[in-house]
């Protein structure tokens, strides 16, 4: 187990460039798997859920090589359509290897990926788009794999009943190559599937967004290789937002790109932060932050990737706040180490009317699921304390709470920070900050 060791309170400055986007490195990388040719990908982050997808490459026949952030795929033929549990249990993503394996291999084993510690997070949704384009897909609870086949996928005109993102770019990928043309409707509206489709665009896919929350593919016989730079992460943009924003603001941005992130920055200024743009250099910062509720919502509402920062930035808030987590039911990991640290946090089951169709989960008992809302109240001064990380973006927000916290925070496993932060700790040292990272027996 992997710890970070954190002096809170440091002065941190300098400037930081946000990587490239790890919720499209995942996806281009399975989707170059849709071509015999080679496929380059430029602004890959060097985290290691993208190490993760890239063996799953060799798992299936393939071949990669790295140099600096580009990678080169090359995957001739599909030699082999099963991915392995040890695989599929590192990162949830590899289940959309169904949609490549099915379109050139017409067959695939996946293990089921639900169980990740932000929910269940099952692909019920993927599964049954991918039924509707003409695959067989069974489920064995015995190994815990889905068994997947098909004569040939074909298009569809297809409607989500909730949304998905991943459910999305799992039939964007699928489609791409089905006989006829595929219409998703209720569609995701996420940027990173804009990149996705431009991604295989590249390829010589024919995808466009043919209206509000609905995508139109027009299979072709074959994609070809491509190069391709994906955009800034912005899950990663907001993070350091709030570390700027909390650390004084004398930290800069560079490669941001707002449109992504609007309404955090709408939110950002409600709450009484202002910021300096050069170009796509952004410094962040605010004197007295307002206690200011959100709602995480799907795209373009406030991003669920974004409520543990923003918890820890209403930690400092002045009054009362609430976040209400619509997306995922387990998304509160960091809430008892936050309050370990001092802060003023308590859960609370908001009244909703219609719990199935306001919640973006699937809810089997019609009922709201507890806890779904904190409330945190501020402002409050952090200390040091023994932390666990519980999934990514808690990591994230456990590790800016250490850095504004008094005394020396010790944050265990930290591993899940760097399934999605590339060299979190190296460019927080760079920083300012005073951080050690430390390999447990
Ligand atoms: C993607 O997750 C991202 N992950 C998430 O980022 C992001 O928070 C989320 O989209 C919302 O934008 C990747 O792109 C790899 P969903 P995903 O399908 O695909 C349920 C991060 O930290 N659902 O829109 O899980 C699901 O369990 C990650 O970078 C079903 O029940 O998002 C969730 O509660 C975290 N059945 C909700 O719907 C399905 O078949 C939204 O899921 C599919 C989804």
């Amino acid at each position: 187990m992997k710890k970070y060791v954190i002096n809170g309170q440091k002065k941190l400055s300098g400037t930081v460039a946000v990587s490239g986007a790890k919720n499209v490195a995942l996806k281009v990388i399975i989707a170059a798997c849709l071509t015999d040719e080679p496929v380059t990908i430029e602004n890959i982050p060097l985290i290691s859920d993208v190490f993760v997808m890239l063996e799953l490459i060799k798992e299936i026949g393939g071949t990669y090589k790295i140099e600096d952030h580009t990678v080169t795929i090359h995957v001739p033929e599909i030699k082999n359509t099963e991915i392995s549990l040890e695989s599929g249990a590192k990162t949830k993503t590899s289940s959309m290897f169904l949609a490549p394996l099915l379109a050139r291999a017409k067959k695939a084993k996946i293990p089921n990926p639900g169980g990740c510690r932000i929910g269940a997070r099952p692909i019920d949704r993927h599964i049954e788009g991918l039924e509707k384009m003409g695959a067989t897909i069974g489920y064995h609870s015995e190994d815990g794999y889905f068994n997947a086949s098909t004569e040939g996928l074909k298009g569809v005109e297809y409607t989500f009943d909730k949304n998905t993102h991943t459910g999305t770019e799992t039939l964007i990928i699928a489609a791409s190559t089905a006989t006829g043309t595929t219409i998703i409707k209720n569609a995701a509206e996420e940027s990173e599937i804009d990149d996705l489709i431009a991604f295989l665009n590249s390829m010589g896919a024919k995808i466009n967004r043919s209206g509000y929350r609905e995508i139109t593919i027009d299979g072709v016989e074959k994609l070809h290789g491509t190069t391709y730079s994906i955009m800034s992460d912005s899950n990663e943009v907001v993070t350091w937002a709030i570390l700027a924003a909390l650390s004084g603001g004398e930290i800069k941005i560079t490669k941001v790109n707002p449109e992504p992130i609007k309404i955090f920055l709408e939110k950002f200024k409600e709450a009484g932060g202002n910021w300096e743009a050069n170009a796509d250099e952004y410094r962040l910062y605010v004197s007295d932050i307002k206690a200011l509720s959100i709602q995480t919502g799907i795209y373009p509402g406030f991003m669920t990737d974004w409520q543990g920062p923003w918890a820890l930035f209403e930690t400092q808030g002045r009054g009362v706040s609430v976040i209400h987590e619509t997306i995922y039911e387990n998304r509160f990991g960091y809430v008892s180490e936050l309050k370990k640290m001092g802060a003023k946090i308590k859960f609370f089951t908001p009244e909703v009317d219609n719990p199935s169709e306001f919640y973006n989960f699937n809810i089997e008992n019609g009922k709201s699921p507890e806890n779904q809302a904190i409330e945190i109240s501020g402002p409050t001064t952090l200390h040091d304390a023994i932390v666990k990380v519980t999934d990514l973006r808690a990591g994230a927000t456990l590790v800016l709470a250490a850095l504004i916290a008094k005394g020396k925070t010790i944050i265990y496993g930290v591993e899940q920070i760097e399934r999605g932060y590339e060299d979190f700790a190296g460019r927080l040292a760079m920083l300012g900050a005073d951080i050690e990272v430390i390999e447990e027996a």
